[in-house]
């Protein structure tokens, strides 16, 4: 046989290998719910990443749900998945997880995040990371300086934009890019919560822009070749790790000296190997950074959208501070006091859709309903299409804070901004003080429109393309 010959009959059974094993799914399961696998290997996967604004379903979970159902089949990220936009199978998927569902993000993730990563572990590993997680917080709420250390830097950030150079324009208002502010606050607060550091020392700079690098990675091509983002972002994990290591042992050396920070209770710990706690500081800052930082600049942006909104928050905040000194730190009484401003956080996080969907798959074949979700195949919650749902959230499209009047704060099966279950999101109360106190400054400090139109993308995770810019007034000249 010729080489020609040889290389074309290799390539067609290559091609045929693949289409089987493609297909096979469809064949071996046809009581899966409805759908389409696309292409042999990608299958349905760009379809589904089509970047689409945040407070939309996108064309890809439009078309699928109008023409299949809230439940439907598909191929994406190299496996057969079943996609779920439905409240109940979402509610259901989430409170059985390690019974029927486990959580199961995509190998690359894994390689970045390192695999004591909360999000990589499962089962008895993940309790203990997690029991730890919650004492954590718990611990860290109690610390006399808690709200104190979160206002302070807010103060810092937003202080910091008096003396931004005005537009030459003539006029006091000046341009900042309101998404890099809102993660140096984020990135700021979790340093001092986790690690005690202050956002001036320089190892605080040297960690953050690591960190950035480390979050390039998470969304890129997962080619490690020196140079290449994926790649860089594993060099960067590295030195974050052994930045915290040194930390960590110089903290050991100092002896007892409590700072009252997440390292002095994981220091105190014997149940984490060391390699366990600087993974777990490292999923803190993970956690608390992009996410927090993008709530407040959803709140920013929508609250841009609606001067009525607007005032009622600023209103607010100006009876709050009304009542206490001018340099007066906020306290827990003054957060409850924050009714209106949480329904608009609320609104936010429903709009917004911060984390579109969480990765599962299933343990065993699980017989819901009418539906049948074969093992070993992905699940993919959608949350966004609850949220967006108009059975669910009358005018689920508008901004609209009222809806949450009266509503309990915590998440409900219409509303889970901050997932479910056994692996509910340990850090949601934290982000909404900070996008509460953050609010508190920048309402009593400046005046503020959006400078052009900058809509939230999801794609699917969330950015602002053109970083959110706003034209900030002073109210009132410094004191
Ligand atoms: C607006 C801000 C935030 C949003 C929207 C958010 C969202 C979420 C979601 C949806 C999950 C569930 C992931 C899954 O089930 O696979 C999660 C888990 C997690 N979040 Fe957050 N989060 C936010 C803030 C924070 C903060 C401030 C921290 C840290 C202090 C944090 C730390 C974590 C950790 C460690 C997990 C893993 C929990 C586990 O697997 O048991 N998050 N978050």
């Amino acid at each position: 046989m010729m080489v020609g010959e040889l290389a074309l009959s290799i390539l067609l059974a290559s091609l045929l290998a693949l289409a089987v094993s493609h297909f096979l799914p469809l064949l071996l399961n046809p009581k899966a719910p409805k759908g389409s696998f696309g292409w042999p290997l990608i299958g349905e996967t760009l379809r589904f990443l089509r970047p689409h604004a945040s407070n939309t379903l996108g064309s890809f979970l439009e078309d699928h749900c109008s023409r299949y159902g809230r439940v439907f089949k598909s191929h994406l990220f190299c496996t057969p998945t079943v996609v779920s936009c439905d409240q109940e199978l979402n509610h259901f998927i989430l409170q059985n997880e390690e019974r029927l569902f486990q959580c199961s993000y995509p190998r690359p993730i894994h390689g970045i995040l390192g695999k004591s990563s909360m999000l990589v572990v499962l089962g008895e590993d993940h309790k203990r990371l997690r029991n730890l997680a919650l004492a954590l917080v718990t611990s860290t709420k109690l610390k006399p300086s808690y709200l104190g250390d979160i206002e302070k830097i807010a103060l810092h950030v937003v202080g910091a934009w008096r003396h931004v150079a005005g537009k030459d324009d003539g006029k006091s208002s000046k341009v900042i890019a309101f998404c890099e502010e809102a993660r140096k606050f984020a990135f700021s607060v979790i340093v001092k919560q986790v690690l005690g550091l202050s956002p001036e020392e320089p190892v605080t700079a040297r960690i953050l822009e690591d960190f950035l690098a480390f979050m390039k990675g998470l969304i890129s091509f997962p080619l490690y070749i020196p140079g290449t983002p994926y790649a860089k972002a594993v060099q960067a994990r590295e030195r974050i790790s052994s930045t915290v290591n040194v930390i960590i042992e110089e903290r050991r050396s100092a002896g007892s000296c409590n700072k009252g920070d997440f390292l002095d209770v994981l220091l105190s710990t014997n149940e984490l190997s060391d390699e366990e706690k600087v993974s777990f500081v490292l999923d803190s800052l993970l956690g608390g950074y992009e996410t927090t930082s993008l709530l407040i600049s959803m709140v920013v942006y929508f609250l841009g959208q609606s001067a009525e909104d607007l005032d009622l928050v600023k209103r607010e905040h100006d009876s709050i501070r009304s009542n206490k000194g001018k340099e007066e730190c906020l306290t827990s009484e003054d957060y409850k006091k924050m009714e209106y401003t949480q329904q608009v956080i609320n609104e936010a996080l429903r709009c917004g859709n911060i984390v579109k969907f969480v990765h599962r798959k299933a343990l065993k074949d699980v017989r819901y309903k009418e539906y049948l979700i074969p093992s070993g195949w992905k699940v993919l919650p959608v949350f966004s299409a609850v949220h967006l749902n108009p059975s669910l959230h009358g005018n689920a499209q508008q901004f609209q804070p009222c809806r949450w009047e009266g509503a309990s704060q915590g998440t409900s099966k219409k509303f889970t901004p901050f997932g479910g279950g056994p692996r509910l999101c340990p850090g949601s109360e934290l982000a909404k003080i900070e996008a509460a106190f953050f609010l508190h400054h920048l309402v009593l400090n400046y005046r503020w429109r959006i400078d052009g139109d900058d809509i939230p993308m999801a794609y699917p995770y969330v950015e602002f393309q053109r970083g959110l810019p706003i034209e900030i007034e002073p109210i009132s000249p410094e004191s």
